[in-house]
């Protein structure tokens, strides 16, 4: 059976059986993830085969507060920008990839691979929307080296914080032929 477009989580999804390998992130599916929809918290996006989830990521709004990272953030956009600038003033708002597992049954079927290109195109429109400049994710050691690879540059003030500016995301998405938002 094929897998269904993402959409936005709802109460009609199974979820109980999710398991990615990570109990964090099948917990916080099971027991947090629609209740922070609800609240305004984070837009749950997930595939599912018959109902039952297989993939999910979350994306909110957050903000930097590390002036080492907002410089770093601000002048991955604006190479010759001074540090003094008042453009990299705290806090940074950005976007927040907070979440993206896929089931064990579903890996290494670029499950993860099309939620992210369909986060990454989210993050533009709401980027453009809000002038967020970068998504920012949260990885733990082990975690970090499937964003590197996807583009993400480590944060030199917190090794947990990777990040990745919003130009280099279109041009990444233009490069492999995604259409992007108008
Ligand atoms: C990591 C994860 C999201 C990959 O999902 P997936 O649908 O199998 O991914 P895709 O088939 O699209 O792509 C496979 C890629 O994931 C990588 N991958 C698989 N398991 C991984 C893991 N535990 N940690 C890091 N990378 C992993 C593969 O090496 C491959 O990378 P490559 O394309 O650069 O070679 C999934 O295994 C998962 O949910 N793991 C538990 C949660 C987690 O560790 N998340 C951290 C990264 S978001």
């Amino acid at each position: 059976m094929a897998l269904c477009h993402p959409e936005l989580l709802t109460s009609a999804h199974d979820v109980e059986l999710f398991s990615c390998g990570n109990p964090a992130l099948d917990d916080w599916l099971k027991t947090r993830a629609l209740s922070n929809q609800e609240k305004g918290f984070t837009a749950v996006t997930v595939v599912h085969e018959a109902g039952r989830v297989v993939g999910y990521y979350g994306l909110a709004p957050t903000v930097v507060l590390s002036p080492v990272d907002t410089r770093a953030i601000r002048i991955s956009l604006r190479p010759g920008l001074d540090y003094a600038s008042p453009d990299c003033a705290t806090p940074l708002p950005c976007l927040l990839l907070g979440q993206l597992a896929t089931d064990i049954a579903w890996t290494n079927r670029s499950v993860a691979t099309a939620l992210l290109a369909h986060a990454l195109k989210r993050c533009l429109v709401g980027a453009q929307l809000t002038g967020a400049p970068a998504v920012i994710v949260n990885a733990p050691d082990e975690q970090a080296e499937f964003w590197i690879r996807r583009g993400f540059l480590a944060s030199e003030d917190d090794p947990v914080v990777l990040f990745r500016s919003i130009p280099d995301i279109a041009a990444s998405l233009q490069a492999a032929g995604l259409s992007l938002p108008s």
